[in-house]
């Protein structure tokens, strides 16, 4: 923190080598370090500055995924950093607790940047959740879960695409945190996993082997109103949700994710990665545990009640999700596609019907799900959300309010977050003004 109460942090985007595996190196990026970035943290209502180095040799960005802040300050195609150069966006956390993430952004080349290494967590908090009886002890019942799928070609990080799949690059081996095989030694009963999706393509379904129920106490955007028992989440790229499981002592249990009936035909399932089923992270409970209080029983005020309303919204706009672009146009950076009033709400009917997996993400904003096909959402939809999956055949209809300040000059992306998608030209351009 500086003399002014600014929270003050550093990233320099670095290339590196990582030992995924002993004696083989691989060729990564990181922030701070040769593979992902550090968990930045920071409160509700506290100024954040983050000076950013671009130490890599080439051109990218750093996007504040889930953050309400200025265009200016949001790290998208725009704010491009040269190589050598410098970048220090600066904005107030005005938004509830919640479990964000950064990521490179440059205009064609967002799957490369992160699937070498550029990502990292963004934990904000506020009073009510620092009162919560929840877990928070960082690292030991409050465990961050980055997870990504890899493949490697000899030593180098593999991104083939095989000619069957128009999903993009999907990995033959999971990864949490940049660790192959990993296990977590927990000494608590109620243990948080924070889940982050940061594959650039592959979905998957969270859940345990021995299907015990576990909480979901969060989304992308923050708490629920009250924890909702599941057996299973499904996360696509760039979506997060927290889960609270309930561990014995002395046992064993394996996060894993399993196949997903909803992705398509058996065509896509087969060969978009549907049908695999991964173990992502074994936990391991001590021989004693340290008791846990039981969880709230309603635990957003905030992150629910600042939803908005779709009963609010004074227009309506459509999406319709193909390959080839979002609305029949591929990316322009210099065309804006939808021009958005500051203060308003408005109800987004986004559709996929092009025959594949695709997901929805919108900057800036954390949306309500009002719809899925017709219906009320279900749990995992019903909290404040930024990233949604469509699998084919599926219309949502979303609920945004746009209150951030205007800026006629620069926009806001939307856009599918399989990043071989969003590369391809799958996004659009909004402004608030
Ligand atoms: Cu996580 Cu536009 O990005
Ligand atoms: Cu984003
Ligand atoms: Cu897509």
């Amino acid at each position: 923190v500086d003399e002014d109460g600014t929270r003050v942090f550093d990233l320099r985007m670095q290339t590196g080598e990582t030992e995924f595996e002993r004696g083989r190196r691989t060729p990564t990026y990181g922030f701070n370090g040769s593979y992902l970035g550090p968990t930045l943290r920071a409160e509700r209502g506290e100024r954040v500055r983050v000076r950013i180095r671009n130490e890599l040799g080439e051109a990218s960005s750093v996007h504040w995924h889930g953050m309400h802040l200025p265009a200016r300050m949001d790290g998208g195609p725009h704010q491009s950093i040269a190589p050598g150069a410098a970048w220090s966006p600066h904005w107030t956390v005005d938004q509830p607790a919640a479990t964000l993430w950064y990521h490179p952004h440059p205009h064609g080349a967002t799957e490369r940047h992160v699937r070498k290494g550029l990502a990292g967590l963004f934990l904000l908090d506020d009073e009510k959740s620092d009162e919560l009886a929840l877990p928070k002890k960082y690292g030991v019942d409050d465990v961050p879960v980055i997870v990504q799928d890899v493949r490697f070609d000899g030593a180098e990080l593999d991104n083939g695409r095989n000619i069957f799949q128009s999903v993009g690059f999907l990995g033959d081996r999971t990864m949490v945190n940049g660790t192959l095989g990993p296990y977590q030694e927990v000494g608590d009963e109620l243990i948080r996993l924070r889940l982050l999706n940061a594959s650039t393509t592959r979905t998957y379904a969270f859940g345990f082997p021995d299907g015990r129920p576990f909480s979901l106490i969060g989304t992308d955007g923050g708490l629920l109103e009250r924890p909702a028992a599941m057996e299973r989440v499904q996360l696509s790229p760039g979506e997060r949700a927290e889960i609270v499981v309930r561990m014995e002592a002395g046992e064993r249990v394996v996060l894993r994710s399993f196949p997903q009936d909803n992705y398509g035909d058996a065509w896509q399932r087969r060969f978009s990665g549907g049908e695999d089923s991964f173990d992502v992270l074994e936990l391991r409970a001590a021989d004693r545990l340290r008791p846990s209080p039981g969880l709230p029983a309603a635990l957003a005020g905030p992150g629910l009640s600042e939803l908005p309303d779709d009963a609010d919204a004074v227009r309506g706009r459509y999406f319709d999700l193909k390959r080839t672009g979002i609305n029949g146009r591929t990316m322009d950076m210099g065309r804006i596609d939808e021009t958005v009033t500051r203060g308003t709400t408005e109800v987004w009917t986004v559709r996929n019907a092009d025959g594949m997996p695709h997901n929805f993400h919108v900057h800036d904003v954390r949306f309500r799900v009002v719809e899925v096909n017709g219906s009320a959402p279900p749990p995992p939809l019903r909290g404040p959300k930024d990233t949604v999956f469509l699998p084919n055949g599926t219309t949502m209809k979303l609920a945004l309010r746009f209150d951030g300040p205007a800026d006629r000059d620069t926009p806001y992306m939307y856009h599918c977050h399989l990043l071989y998608h969003e590369d391809e030209g799958m996004m659009g351009q909004f402004v608030v003004v």
